[in-house]
């Protein structure tokens, strides 16, 4: 079976090289699915072997692995937000076997550049919990859904799970969860992300499929999808390393997404050695005055008695491949504690709960 499949793969692999020069423009969706509700998106089913990854010049002989393999019985089922189904398009159609859903940008295909800078955003503030000093295979939280307020078109804001190798001016990093972010979306929602750098977030870095990199598997969720009604409730994001592939898998709510091929990193392929839960405000107004009025989290300060601010739960990492496990240190930060901060609860509590988050500027006289 496995045999088949691999000499299925190259076939088509062989004849996509072969017509590598119109595939691009070649790869008309076989259906598409049109959100008549609250975004309007359109989501087309693009042939699974036609994705934009394979634009990536590391990626020219890849062959597509269709599922992760599991060294370990996953133990944290329970937390499973089985909420179904968990993206909004979901409930207008579904894509056939053998493609993949993307959601179409206006710019409508990605671009055939490598590396590309699709965001232009120069200052970045953190808050996080981390937990450095290893060698990391994974990581995993579950996060809980807000829709901050998102002050332009210049900025952006997320909360997500951060996996990161690398000298601090030119680090590879994957990481995924939530973001509002109108340059890439076009709206202020909510919507479920994965982004990739290779330096630093410098020249290169992008979303969801804009960029070749990430090789999406799943036909049934879409990356950049809209996930605003779930807000106040939790999603699971993992991300782990293959042992035997150095694949960064990413799992949405336990189902498997897609990955990071191990070749699209020059640092991370071998393994993470920071992880870090928490959320981004990217604008150039972070770290001046006037700072930009942009929410992280909820855009509460943080709250651990009625949980109304950015919440992670669930904080998990794998080392080495070894099963999932609390981490032994974390380590709570913020680059700006005025405008957004954070709270690790870990006293009579059985598991560590993160809070984070902040208004920004917003009625904030902290943080003029
Ligand atoms: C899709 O493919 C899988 C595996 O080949 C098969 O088990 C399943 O029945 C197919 N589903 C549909 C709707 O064709
Ligand atoms: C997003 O929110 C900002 C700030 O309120 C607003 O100026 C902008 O028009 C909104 N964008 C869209 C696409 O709704």
């Amino acid at each position: 079976m496995a045999f088949k499949f691999i000499t299925f793969s190259l076939l088509l692999i062989t004849s996509m090289v072969t017509s590598q020069k119109t595939r691009i423009h070649k790869s008309r969706p076989i259906k598409t699915i049109r959100v008549w509700v609250m975004n309007g998106d359109i989501i087309d089913c693009v042939d699974i072997y036609k994705q934009p990854a394979f634009d990536h010049p590391a990626l020219k002989n890849h062959i597509i692995q269709m599922k992760s393999n599991h060294l370990h019985q996953e133990t944290d089922q329970k937390r499973t937000a089985s909420k179904v189904p968990s993206q909004i398009w979901q409930q207008y159609g579904s894509c056939p076997n053998g493609t993949i859903p993307i959601r179409r940008t206006s710019n409508n295909r990605p671009t055939n550049t490598y590396p590309r800078k699709v965001i232009i955003t120069p200052h970045h503030s953190f808050t996080v919990v981390l937990t450095e000093g290893f060698s990391y295979s994974g990581a995993k939280a579950n996060i809980k859904v807000w829709k901050p307020y998102v002050e332009s078109a210049n900025d952006y804001s997320s909360s997500k799970v951060m996996l990161r190798n690398g000298p601090l001016q030119t680090f590879d990093n994957a990481e995924a969860g939530w973001a509002v972010n109108p340059k890439v979306y076009h709206d202020n929602n909510t919507r479920l992300f994965a982004y990739w750098t290779v330096d630093g977030m410098k020249k290169t870095g992008c979303f969801d499929l804009t960029c070749p990199g990430f090789v999406q598997t799943s036909r049934e969720v879409v990356l950049g999808g809209d996930i605003s009604d779930l807000y106040g409730s939790e999603i699971t994001i993992q991300i782990s390393k293959d042992p035997y592939t150095s694949n960064w898998f990413l799992k949405y709510n336990n189902k498997e997404v897609g990955y990071w091929p191990g070749e699209i990193f020059p640092i991370l392929r071998h393994q993470a050695n920071l992880v870090q839960w928490g959320g981004e405000v990217s604008s150039p107004k972070v770290g001046t005055h006037p700072h930009t009025a942009t929410g992280m989290g909820s855009g509460k300060f943080s709250d651990f008695i009625f949980g109304s601010s950015g919440t992670i739960k669930g904080i998990l990492i794998e080392e080495n491949s070894h099963p999932l496990k609390r981490p032994e240190n974390l380590f709570p930060s913020s680059d700006e504690w005025d405008c957004y901060d954070a709270y690790l609860q870990k006293e009579y509590v059985p598991e560590p709960v993160f809070f984070y988050g902040g208004p920004g500027s917003r009625n904030n006289p902290r943080c003029p």
